[in-house]
């Protein structure tokens, strides 16, 4: 395992670093990549990790996080050693920060900013108006009284980060997949009609000047319906003086779905409109040579165009990824650096590009038994599966956690063993969108395989409707 040593590098106050945010966000590219090598002089690691390779190209490489994790110091030694920039994966979206109206939960984003900052690292604020993670409460507002609350939340949450943030994802896919070209059905898009985008872009200019303003979205990382609708919304705000200043291309990607052939074109054509592109979610399923190649691509377009200011990956390991079973990140679960890191860096001009890293994966171990597991019924109850293994038996007890309109999740309770494997079988078209406190692997698209992560026996799952609320079933199985 590699150990990482902490750069040593004591920050200035919240406040003292604001005035550096500022300064780096309105600064040239040259000027970017000067603050960030000063600001890791004397580092153990000053040389070689790939925030300071990108920085040395006068771009940042930064990471989503995730403020619960950041207590574990193997997730928070690679997290400094290796990242220049940082997006709350959670933390500053709508349902955490304003779950009631008007009352503002800034602690979880706060916690992220502080370590931040204490590292000299940029910030990317995700996200301020998305159709997901929004609690029911907007939803159930009338078109003027939802108006009022989408510019108050833009508002109060931009004002309390003022002069943090090096640049928000304002607007958060509002466009369908697919051909349509059309805005995707949302409270927002339903209720005030398509003029909500822009009317956030201007009432986030006003509440921080000075943070970049970026539109972000998945599925339009190469030339097709969906990013040229976005490309003539861009263009249009450009013509018209709208507020924005750059687009924000997901880049989440799969052997299926690779990085496209016209990719570094897409890019240019959106920077050629006037907006800094930066790649913001970067993850892509798979490993080895395949997975490594497709990091390459991403990273040689990028800064094969003048204006792709960085790029930001969806997670430190590949054990906290949001689809962990697919391996998509650069370090593995044991916070290995895999071939696809050092294809990275070598892309960003520092490394050897030698490879010879791990990738993760885990096996779904042994079981045996018959199942009796059930599931019960849509969206409340309680299921449980029991199997009795080599190592005894166990039982998994299922308990409805929160709803949305699109997810739900699920609490489960291992009980009887502390080695047990327990197997989710989930019904099409539902697919796991998350999981906590396991171990998770998927021997396919429809089955997760959970074992314990050392964080006890109570786990969770977050499951995507699709349009159906059928639970999985479950069977604990032991070994
Ligand atoms: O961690 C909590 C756990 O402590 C709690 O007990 C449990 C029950 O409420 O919830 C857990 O939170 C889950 C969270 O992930 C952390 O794992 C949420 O339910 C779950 O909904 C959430 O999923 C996030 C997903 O967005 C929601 O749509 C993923 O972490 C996050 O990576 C993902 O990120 C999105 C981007 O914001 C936008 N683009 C797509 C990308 C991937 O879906």
């Amino acid at each position: 395992m590699i150990s990482y040593s902490l750069r040593n590098r004591p920050g200035p106050s919240r406040r003292r670093r604001s005035g550096l945010r500022i300064a780096i966000a309105a600064g040239t590219a040259g000027a970017v990549a000067a603050i960030g090598l000063m600001a890791t002089a004397g580092s153990a690691h000053a040389v070689g990790t790939l925030g300071n390779a990108a920085a040395a190209q006068g771009r940042y490489f930064g990471t989503a996080v995730a403020a619960g994790h950041l207590g574990e110091t193997a997730y928070t030694n690679a997290l400094d050693a290796e990242f220049g920039a940082v997006t709350p994966e959670n933390e500053m979206k709508w349902d955490t920060i304003e779950a009631n109206q008007n009352s503002f939960n800034f602690g979880p984003g706060d916690q992220i900013v502080a370590h931040a900052q204490s590292q000299n690292m940029k910030i990317r604020g995700h996200t301020l108006v998305w159709y997901s993670q929004l609690p029911g409460w907007v939803s159930g507002l009338s078109a003027s009284a939802l108006q009022s609350a989408m510019n108050n939340h833009i508002t109060q949450v931009m004002t309390h980060y003022k002069g943090e943030i090096y640049a928000w994802d304002v607007v958060n896919e509002a466009f369908q997949d697919g051909g349509s070209g059309a805005r995707r059905s949302s409270p927002f898009q339903d209720k005030l009609g398509s003029g909500y985008i822009e009317t956030a872009f201007r009432t986030a200019r006003a509440a921080d000047p000075n943070a970049k303003l970026c539109y972000n979205d998945y599925n339009t990382d190469g030339v097709n319906a969906k990013s040229t609708a976005v490309y003539n919304m861009v263009k249009d705000f450009k013509a018209r003086g709208v507020p924005i200043d750059c687009v924000g291309f997901q880049g989440h990607f799969n052997p299926q779905s690779p990085v496209p052939g016209d990719f570094q074109a897409n890019l240019q054509r959106f920077a050629d409109l006037g907006v800094d592109v930066q790649m913001t979610e970067v993850d892509v399923a798979g490993s080895g040579t395949a997975q490594a190649n497709n990091y390459t691509t991403i990273v040689k377009g990028c800064l094969a165009v003048s204006r792709c200011t960085g790029i930001t990956v969806w997670g430190v390991t590949d054990k906290y990824s949001w689809r962990s079973g697919d391996t998509p990140l650069l370090l593995d679960g044991n916070y290995q650096k895999k071939a696809s890191y050092n294809a990275v860096l070598a892309a960003l001009g520092s490394g050897g590009g030698t490879s010879g890293g791990t990738s993760a994966g885990t096996s779904s171990g042994t079981s045996s038994g018959t199942s009796s597991g059930t599931s019960a019924g849509t969206s409340s109850g309680t299921s449980s599966g029991t199997t009795g293994g080599t190592g005894g038996s166990c039982t998994a007890a299922v308990t409805a956690g929160s709803q949305w309109s699109d997810r739900y999740n699920l609490n489960v309770t291992v009980s009887g063993s502390t080695n047990w494997t327990v197997t989710a079988n989930i019904p099409y078209p539902e697919k796991v969108l998350s999981t906590w406190n396991i171990s998770a692997t998927y021997p396919n698209a429809q089955q997760l395989v959970a074992k314990p992560n050392g964080s006890g026996n109570n786990w969770g799952l977050t499951i995507q409707k699709n349009g159906s609320t059928t639970w999985p079933t479950f069977t604990c199985t032991t070994s």
